[in-house]
């Protein structure tokens, strides 16, 4: 059943009318997007799609070529191996995305013969590929007539219907609207329009409503309340852990590093051996090194503070000469440290203890 459209403050097809053409001469030229009246590579867009959830555009977009140029199609990334793909993901966070991609990959080469499936519910049934991805890559690259909701158009659908609640994590609150503002009419012009306009002007703190071309529409800015929708959601408190990691060095100017568990934090990626995670902070140097293995430790000054999703990790650095045995650890030249899939918070170490990387 199609949606009212009254749910809308104002008809779906003059919002439709508005939104394109502000969008036709305010749209950013972006690595992943097709020219004005060309279609995007199926692939490229999920890629980019994948990409860009929890990271912004300014840090995928100096990446996003090399990484397409490596794995230029599903097929040549299911060939390769896991470890090449988070290698290439190094620094972009939140690893299991590229894992989810990896095995989209795999899938789309399995089921679909390397082609990426056209349909929404195909899309959705690719493993690591959710509701946002599927509707996005269906809108995007195969033109369906659907609107993706990530946080951003969230943000704008909750602001034009002045919709005061917190966005609900799936924000499945917003499909009705979406579902009314959908035309299978230039679909991936209008869902990306509808990201843009998020990006560029219904920003989250300081909404510039006398440029929006929803202006005329707007619940929220009708009542002067752009700016604080939608409702704040309580932030759950970030806990501060702590740790010590070990530079150990054998003499050949080799740096000792271990592969962490294929489950959990920083899955399957490369780091310098790291004691056991605790909730306080070390009271004295003997503490920084109970239960490191037996050696002569000397803690470098100072720390390393990384905030991941759910808590912060501040890491103390101790220098271990001469070189201990590390159950799992394996050596690795300090000039070619390029070749391992280092987390940033292994890169932040390795410069904290004067390490180029
Ligand atoms: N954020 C998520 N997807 C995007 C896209 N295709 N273009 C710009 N920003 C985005």
């Amino acid at each position: 059943m199609r949606p009212s459209p009254a749910l809308l403050p104002a008809a779906p097809e003059d919002l439709r009318r508005a939104l394109l053409a502000w969008y036709d001469g305010a749209r950013r030229v972006l690595p992943w997007r097709a020219q004005a009246g060309e279609t995007a590579d199926p692939w490229a867009v999920l890629v980019s799609e994948i990409m860009l959830q929890q990271t912004t555009v300014a840090t995928v977009t100096p990446r996003f070529a090399d990484f397409l140029a490596r794995f230029p199609t599903p097929a040549a990334m299911a060939a390769a191996p896991l470890d090449d793909v988070l290698h290439a993901w190094q620094g972009l966070g939140y690893y299991r995305r590229a894992r989810s991609l990896h095995a989209a990959a795999s899938a789309i080469v399995e089921r679909h013969a390397g082609r990426l499936p056209d349909s929404l519910d195909t899309l959705a049934e690719l493993p690591g590929i959710g509701a946002y991805t599927a509707a996005a890559v269906a809108a995007i690259a195969f033109g369906r007539g659907v609107v993706p909701i990530d946080g951003n158009v969230a943000r704008v659908l909750a602001r034009l219907l002045a919709h005061d609640a917190p966005l609900s994590p799936t924000k499945a609150e917003f499909r009705p609207a979406a579902a009314a503002l959908a035309a299978p009419e230039r679909a991936a012009d209008l869902a990306q329009a509808l990201m843009e306009l998020g990006a560029l002007v219904c920003t989250p703190r300081r909404p510039a409503c006398a440029a929006c071309p929803w202006g005329f529409a707007c619940r929220a800015k009708a009542q002067g309340q752009a700016a604080e929708l939608p409702g704040k959601s309580k932030k759950p408190e970030r806990p501060t852990r702590y740790a010590t990691a070990m530079l150990i060095e054998d003499g050949r100017g080799r740096l000792c590093f271990k592969k962490r568990p294929d489950t959990g934090l920083l899955a399957g990626l490369i780091e310098l051996p790291t004691g056991p995670l605790r909730d306080r902070p070390f009271a004295s140097e003997a503490a920084l090194v109970a239960g490191l293995p037996a050696a002569h430790w000397v803690p470098l000054p100072g720390g390393v503070r990384h905030v991941f999703t759910h808590f912060a990790l501040e890491v103390v650095l101790v220098e271990g000469r001469p070189a201990v045995p590390i159950e799992g650890g394996f050596f690795h030249g300090r000039d070619r440290l390029f070749e391992l899939a280092l987390p940033t918070l292994t890169k932040k170490l390795l410069r904290h203890a004067g390490v180029a990387v």
